[in-house]
């Protein structure tokens, strides 16, 4: 909080970053929000449209269009600007070109005096939060990625339909890159401290391969959504509020963010998609699951994919 006033810095309001505004002002987060975009034009717009709804919201945000000063009192730069996956893209087909966005967007924010926490949509966005915590030289805790948070929810969505219960009330976390190359940690999902795989071995209507359907089709939900609608954001807008909030009201939620491993889970010098602990301070502490042989394999799988992509770039 600068001067007591809680203020996001948001960068690139295309789908991304126009919903995740929307839902900032509809939850009543943040007390200043400045939208900032190379299209002052549809920010202007944004801006005045969203202020509009100000009645409506549970308490008053202050938005407005603005420049990279303006996140020299930002608590929070959060980062959506960037080309997004087109069907039949990968989410790694989009490294260099948002490499080389993300360089002039850093500097930028760095240039004018950022000492906040830095949030990381854009994709693949395991690869461009370790480019944000390269070139902002911000210490790696206070630099965070959306990671696994929008897939971990979607997985919680699907368990919760199986079983008829609360999304809310499923504890599962998918982990690893946000990407192909993700996994489901069913060794540790419960329902109301139940294990998800015993429920499930009980469950008349229970198939062996429902285990597999049920993450595959949280693996490819984006593929799935772009190819109907050409973009996904409602989800991934909701997931970084969640994330905001974590910070703002230093929640200490366990939350699974693309985070900076240095030794954690045998992996170092990688930005992936592990539960971890987020404060106002950014991220408090990792949460090193048991992983089962099989689930330790497919992170270690996931670790070496990014490390790759993420070798060649740095
Ligand atoms: C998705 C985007 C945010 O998974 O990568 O919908």
């Amino acid at each position: 909080m600068r001067n007591g006033i809680s203020r996001v810095a948001l960068i690139g309001t295309g789908f991304v970053g126009s919903s995740y505004a929307f839902a900032l002002l509809n939850q009543g987060v943040a007390e200043e929000l400045v939208l900032i975009d190379l299209n002052r034009e549809k920010s202007e717009g944004d801006a005045m449209d969203l202020n509009h709804g100000i009645a409506f919201a549970p308490t008053p945000t202050k938005i407005w269009y603005g420049d990279y000063k303006d996140c020299q009192d930002a608590d929070i730069v959060v980062i959506c600007a960037g080309a997004n996956q087109k069907p039949g893209e990968t989410r790694l087909d989009l490294v260099e070109k948002n490499t080389k966005i993300f360089k002039s967007i850093v500097d930028e924010v760095m240039g004018n005096g950022f000492d906040g926490i830095f949030l990381v949509a854009t994709n693949p966005v395991d690869i461009l939060t370790y480019a944000t915590w390269k070139f902002s030289g911000l210490p790696k805790e206070r630099v965070i990625g959306s990671g696994t948070i929008l897939d971990t929810a979607r997985f919680r969505y699907v368990l919760g339909d199986y079983f008829q219960v609360d999304a809310r009330n499923v504890h599962a976390y998918i982990i690893g890159e946000h990407g192909d190359t993700e996994l489901p940690v069913w060794s540790k999902a419960d329902i109301g401290g139940k294990p998800i795989l015993e429920l499930m071995a009980k469950q008349e209507k229970y198939r062996e391969e429902d285990l597999n359907d049920l993450f595959v089709s949280v693996r490819d939900a984006a593929y799935q959504i772009i190819e109907r609608k050409g973009a996904t954001y409602y989800g991934i807008a909701m997931g970084l509020v969640r994330l905001t909030k974590a910070i703002l009201q230093n929640e200490n939620s366990i939350l699974t963010v693309s985070a900076y491993l240095d030794g954690e889970y045998d992996s170092k010098d990688i930005y992936i998609g592990v539960p971890a602990i987020v404060n106002r301070n950014g991220i408090r502490d990792i949460l090193e699951l048991d992983l089962s042989e099989k689930e330790t394999e497919q992170f270690q799988h996931s670790v070496k994919v990014l490390s790759e992509i993420k070798d060649k770039v740095f």
